[in-house]
């Protein structure tokens, strides 16, 4: 799932949603996506390094990237099923790493 950088410009008909990691939370734009479009996450990070995990309800994993300062990482994913996802960090990042939690709505489409 990594790109380049002219592949992270997005592309007509694509979801962009613009994704920073902070000690300790998430900033998801927008937080709404729909099922069946294709949606491009650009993901950094305002501090250290985190990981940025989408989780289904059922906790499985369902994409994940790196959420690094001074670097935007690309993820596409098109999602196929409606619900509030989870988003958990992946990568020891402090004390309340476990409280890095967001949500992100999948729509119908
Ligand atoms: Cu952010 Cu762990």
């Amino acid at each position: 799932p990594y790109l380049n950088a002219q592949a992270a410009a997005g592309t007509a008909g694509e979801q962009v949603v613009e994704v920073t990691g902070y000690q300790w939370r998430w900033e998801i734009a927008p937080a709404e996506v729909r099922v069946g479009t294709p949606v491009l996450f650009r993901v950094r990070s305002g501090d250290v390094n985190h990981g940025f995990g989408i989780y289904h309800t059922d906790l499985r994993l369902v994409a994940q990237v790196q959420s690094m300062p001074g670097y935007t990482n690309t993820l596409r994913h098109t999602f196929d099923r409606a619900g509030t996802y989870r988003i958990l960090c992946m990568e020891y990042c402090g004390t309340a790493h476990h409280g890095m939690i967001s949500d992100l709505r999948v729509l119908e489409r």
